[in-house]
């Protein structure tokens, strides 16, 4: 079966048995504060099984796009290592939402392995939860009956805590769980050694491919559990895994999923891919390279289709570190010097953007930022080898450079450590990795301080199913109950409590547009401040300082009006600036993120070059003409997904949609959205761009205000223009005065540098006729000359190389004041400098500490700036003695 075949033998198996098949969720995730990113399959789930949230279906199964590099899940540093790690996965898997569950999981999946897809039964093992004393755990005797119905004994293993316990994060839905593992070695090696003696040792050949999760509780933040209140079921199996098994390879990497993007790589680096090589041996680093960089391909490029840039924060930085071990291991063992990896998108959308079709639509963007990327950290590669030679210019052999620079070379230009190592090792240094190793840490504690958020649990308050209402598209105000608050702490912003309520009209963080602020009243007028809205997951969560001091009792909830009208204000340019760029730059422009609030609107987008100042004029006409049109907003709160599509709104890539979407329309402009509008255009007033900047390779920044930071903007440029003319006491054409003020000015520049070259001449020929001759002790002859004079610096240099060049063995020290500072200038001949073995930044630096400075410049002329006016006269007196001595 070809890896496609298999995909769809496991979606059709549960289709069969009455399972929804629903999309992929996005692997960047938006509404979920405990994860950056998708993690397993069951993350889009988790408000079911913590019964926040009602499944529409209590049967679904998919595919779902999984990336595990930060938190509890994290396979980076396996990968490439060994022939089944990898960062980005397809996680294969079939959910029961309070509806089947350990019979019918246990036996659909045997059914769906033994059956369908035909693994002979005595290469399968199968692990039950043994139970766990401390957290007052039984063993999974249930689990263990239904398998001892179909397995044999002697193939049922029990596993730990470790293995067979499962848990998303350090927080949420967990349970026991049974996984199957497979045996894929040859008849012989098996009759050796038994495969139930492999069983989670980590043993390539023997891999659990699949986990049947049953999620029975909940894990609090105090670390205990709490029973759910229904039982479900939570199924992932690796579908590369899979697919190895089943088209009899050793190694994820030899399926028809790698094999074509590994067979380009080789075309390319024209290095040979051995997959059996040791990978710990120099023989083998190449395949170990070939093996990261067509994994982290696709992470990469499956993040950026999904709208997460590489970048310096959060989830982008997640992101650009993966694409920059890839690069590193290319340049390292595959010899790359130049940008390839990007080469690679061709044939990984061929393969995958069927089932994919994000990946397909974004082919240009992806590709493009790979590039540039790699670009970037190649020339950062080279910056780090020449810093490491720089060092190691002063470096013996016998002493360990230091740990703090190789740390430095890490941090500031990301030099990877390992590569440092690397290259120490091959020219015979080393370096204290104990030194850098608590450098890491220390700076890994400094940024886990500055972001850790303690959650403690939810206190619940008054009885309520949870489901949280947001009314707020069509009142600010209303009556409210708290459902059930947690406090939380940040190290910055200190003790803070979150509150979740019967209803709301509290608009939560979504879509770009800002949370609501607001105050919440209780009936003996105490005021609680709401500072922001969010929503987790399906939870609208208020933020506050203070609880109200009855907490059981109805509160009036109260929006900042004014905030919400001119941040929505925003929300409805956004949509008219997005239907702008597309008429005036193209089809291929596509929203890549957005930010509005009350002040100001920002928009980003695919676009690979600057936005011409014309196409601005253009954008922002197009958007006024439709704030004039004063179109009126038609809102649909729930229209069918397919239905929206085909009435031309447009859907972001990234987002998860339901079937049942909001679609909002002004004119034809049509969007899905969740965010509050004006109700017409004309509310608008206006649309002004006020910058165009680049954020990232092909994405470009607009920033734009309307309402009242707009007449605020046009006010202030009025009162500039006011103020100018004031100034330039005029009435009117500020231009024209401002033209004549330059040519005056200019006229008077002229003038002053002929007056100044006249009194540089006078002074010249006077200071020639004061030129001294002095013989030093080795007979020397110097015309030397100390004087003060009322002259700038700059006069002052020139005046030393007109004399100097007029007569042979100057030395000329002048000192001058300026803005009550003292200047001291020093120049001698060569011949002195050469013959006599004078220097002139070595006397500055004498005679500069009489004025209570230092100096510096070269053999035959330096100065020096001090404090001390009344030290030149010294100063003066002190430079014939330095010459003469
Ligand atoms: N949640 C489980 C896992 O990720 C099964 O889907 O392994």
């Amino acid at each position: 079966m070809t890896s496609k075949e298999i995909r769809a033998s496991f979606l059709s198996f549960f289709k069969e048995k009455s399972h929804e098949i629903v999309a992929s969720a996005p692997m960047v995730l938006k509404s979920d504060p405990s994860l950056l990113f998708t993690n397993a399959g069951m993350n889009q789930f988790k408000e079911y099984f913590l019964g926040n949230t009602v499944a529409q279906n209590k049967r679904i199964a998919d595919t779902q796009k999984c990336l595990r590099v930060s938190g509890k899940h994290n396979d980076l540093e396996e990968v490439g290592m060994d022939t089944y790690h990898h960062t980005m996965f397809e996680m294969l898997g079939n959910w029961s939402f309070g509806d089947y569950f350990k019979k019918e999981a246990i036996s659909w999946a045997w059914e769906f392995l033994t059956e369908v897809c035909g693994i002979e039964k005595d290469r399968l093992y199968v692990t039950v939860f043994e139970g766990d004393q401390k957290e007052n755990l039984a063993f999974d005797q249930e689990a263990f009956d239904y398998w001892s119905g179909i397995v044999a004994k002697e193939r049922i293993l029990n596993g730990n805590k470790k293995d067979n316990f499962w848990e998303m994060g350090a927080q949420g839905p967990c349970g026991p769980c049974s996984e199957i593992h497979v045996d894929i070695r040859d008849k012989e090696e098996r009759e050796k050694i038994p495969g139930a003696s492999l069983v989670n040792k980590d043993h390539p050949q023997v891999v659990e491919i699949w986990n049947l999760v049953f999620m029975q509780f909940n894990r609090l933040a105090n670390g205990s559990l709490e029973t759910l209140p229904e039982q479900h079921v939570d199924t992932g199996m690796g579908f590369e895994r899979l697919c190895m098994v089943l088209q009899g390879v050793q190694s994820n990497y030899d399926t028809d999923v790698f094999s074509p993007i590994i067979k380009e790589i080789e075309k390319i680096t024209n290095v040979n891919y051995q997959p059996t090589s040791d990978p710990n041996s120099l023989e083998g680093k190449p395949s170990v390279a070939i093996r990261v960089i067509s994994d982290h391909l696709r992470a990469v490029a499956f993040s950026i289709a999904d709208g997460q840039l590489p970048s310096n924060t959060g989830a982008g930085y997640v992101i650009r570190r993966i694409l920059r071990r890839a690069i590193r291991y290319g340049f390292t063992f595959l010899g790359q010097k130049q940008a390839f990896i990007y080469q690679l998108v061709d044939t990984l959308v061929q393969e995958m953007s069927g089932t994919f079709t994000e990946l397909g639509k974004e082919q240009n963007l992806i590709t493009n930022v790979i590039q540039k990327e790699e670009e970037a950290f190649l020339k950062t590669l080279e910056q780090g080898l020449s810093l490491l030679d720089q060092l190691l210019e002063k470096q013996t052999k016998e002493v360990a450079l230091s740990g703090k620079k190789v740390f430095e070379l890490y941090d500031t230009y990301g030099f990877p450590e390992d590569l440092t190592a690397l290259i120490l090792s091959e020219q015979g240094y080393h370096y204290n990795q104990e030194e850098f190793k608590k450098a890491l840490q220390e700076q890994k504690d400094r940024s886990r301080a500055a972001s850790q958020l303690d959650t403690g649990d939810w206190e619940h308050v008054n009885d309520n199913d949870d489901l949280e209402d947001f009314i707020g598209y069509d009142q600010l105000e209303s009556k409210i109950y708290i459902t059930k608050y947690r406090k939380t702490k940040h190290p910055k912003k200190g003790t803070q409590y979150q509150i979740v309520c019967n209803t709301t009209p509290f608009y939560p963080e979504g879509g770009g547009q800002v949370g609501d602020t607001g105050v919440f009243i209780s009936e003996d007028n105490e005021k609680i401040n709401i500072i922001d809205t969010k929503k987790e997951h399906s939870i609208i969560v208020h933020t506050t300082k203070e609880l109200p001091k009855n907490i059981k009792t109805s509160l009036k909830a109260v929006v900042n009006k004014n905030k919400r009208k001119l941040t929505q204000a925003n929300h409805t340019a956004t949509h008219l600036l997005h239907q702008a760029l597309y008429q005036v730059l193209g089809s291929h422009v596509a929203q890549k993120g957005s930010m509005v609030q009350d002040q100001y609107l920002r928009f980003d987008f695919s676009h690979f070059e600057k936005v011409s100042q014309q196409q601005l004029q253009e954008i922002e006409d197009f958007v006024n003409a439709k704030i004039q049109a004063q179109i009126p907003l038609q809102e649909e709160r729930s229209i069918a997904f397919d239905t929206a599509i085909e009435k031309g709104a447009t859907a972001l890539f990234g987002e998860k949609y339901g079937d049942k979407v909001r679609m909002i329309q002004f004119g034809n402009s049509i969007e899905l959205c969740g965010g509050t509008h004006a109700d017409n255009t004309g509310e608008l007033w206006g649309f002004k761009i006020t910058s165009e900047s680049a954020v990232a390779s092909g994405i470009r920044r607009i920033e734009a205000i309307t309402t009242e930071a707009l007449k605020k903007h046009y006010l202030k440029t009025e009162q500039t223009l006011n103020d100018v003319l004031d100034n330039l006491k005029v009435r009117k054409n500020p231009v024209k005065a401002i033209e004549n003020l330059h040519k005056e000015n200019n006229k008077l520049k002229e003038e002053l540098k002929a007056l100044l070259t006249a009194k540089i001449s006078n002074i010249r020929e006077e200071l020639q006729s004061e030129l001294e001759s002095l013989n030093t002790t080795n007979k020397q002859e110097v015309l030397f000359l100390a004087k003060e004079l009322e002259l700038d610096g700059q006069s002052i240099k020139d005046l030393c190389f007109e004399l100097g060049q007029s007569f042979k063995n100057t030395c000329l020290v002048f000192g001058s004041k300026h803005n009550n500072k003292a200047l001291l200038s020093c120049y001698l001949d060569k011949a002195l400098v050469e013959n006599k073995g004078l220097n002139a930044s070595v006397m500055i630096k004498e005679l500069g500490k009489h004025i209570g400075g230092n100096g510096g410049g070269q053999a035959f002329f330096a100065t020096a700036g001090g404090k001390n006016t009344d030290g030149i006269g010294k100063a003066l007196e002190k430079a014939k003695e330095l010459v003469l001595s």
